[in-house]
């Protein structure tokens, strides 16, 4: 099977994709692993035209059905994402705002396979794990209209950089285990 890992920071070499690092290399022996990185892709924003509503087609054409086809071939996603702002990062909100023709609120709507498992670690660098919940939140809402199951999720505060991602290793790994 099929593991997506998502870097949902546009930043490559920081403290998400240190953690994204560390998930693919768990995930590695198990599933066939393709880690991106939501900067690896570029799309338009929503122009919020519905269309889609009754097409079940965006007007645009770019790499939203790239990432898209890699929802499709996996069978397990796992989104990390860091809080920009108290939320997830806009390039990641553009993104979900754009996969509203899979969103399952109309009909017509695209659909993925079923049976496909959701996972989200959310970090952040704020002490409170508050924020961590509503970046999870924001994720799992995502994954519930695409009918993708929400099995797990890990909250990481104080982590700025990849240098702190390192303490907290274990804990990664040991969430892996359930994946
Ligand atoms: C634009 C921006 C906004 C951020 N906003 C918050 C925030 O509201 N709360 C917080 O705890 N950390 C915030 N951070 C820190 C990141 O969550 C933190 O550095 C994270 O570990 C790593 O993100 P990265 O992988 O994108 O570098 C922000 C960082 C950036 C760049």
């Amino acid at each position: 099977m099929r593991a997506l890992v998502i870097n949902c920071s546009p930043v490559r070499n920081g403290a998400t994709a240190e953690i994204v690092r560390i998930v693919s290399e768990e995930l590695r022996d198990r599933y066939e692993v393709k880690s991106v990185c939501i900067d690896d892709y570029h799309f338009s924003f929503c122009k919020g035209c519905r269309s889609c509503h009754s097409t079940a087609r965006c007007i645009m054409s770019d790499d939203v059905d790239v990432l898209m086809n890699e929802f499709q071939n996996a069978g397990i996603i796992v989104s990390v994402s860091p809080s920009y702002w108290a939320d997830i990062p806009g390039q990641f909100k553009a993104f979900i705002d754009r996969v509203t023709p899979w969103c399952n609120t109309h009909e017509p709507h695209r659909t993925l396979p079923s049976g496909k498992s959701g996972y989200t670690i959310a970090l952040r660098t704020g002490p409170n794990m508050k924020e961590c919940e509503r970046i999870i939140g924001s994720i799992e809402h995502f994954y519930g209209h695409l009918e993708i199951e929400c099995k797990g999720s890990l909250g990481l505060c104080s982590v700025e950089y990849k240098e702190a991602v390192k303490e907290r290793e274990s804990e990664i790994r040991s969430f892996c285990k359930q994946i």
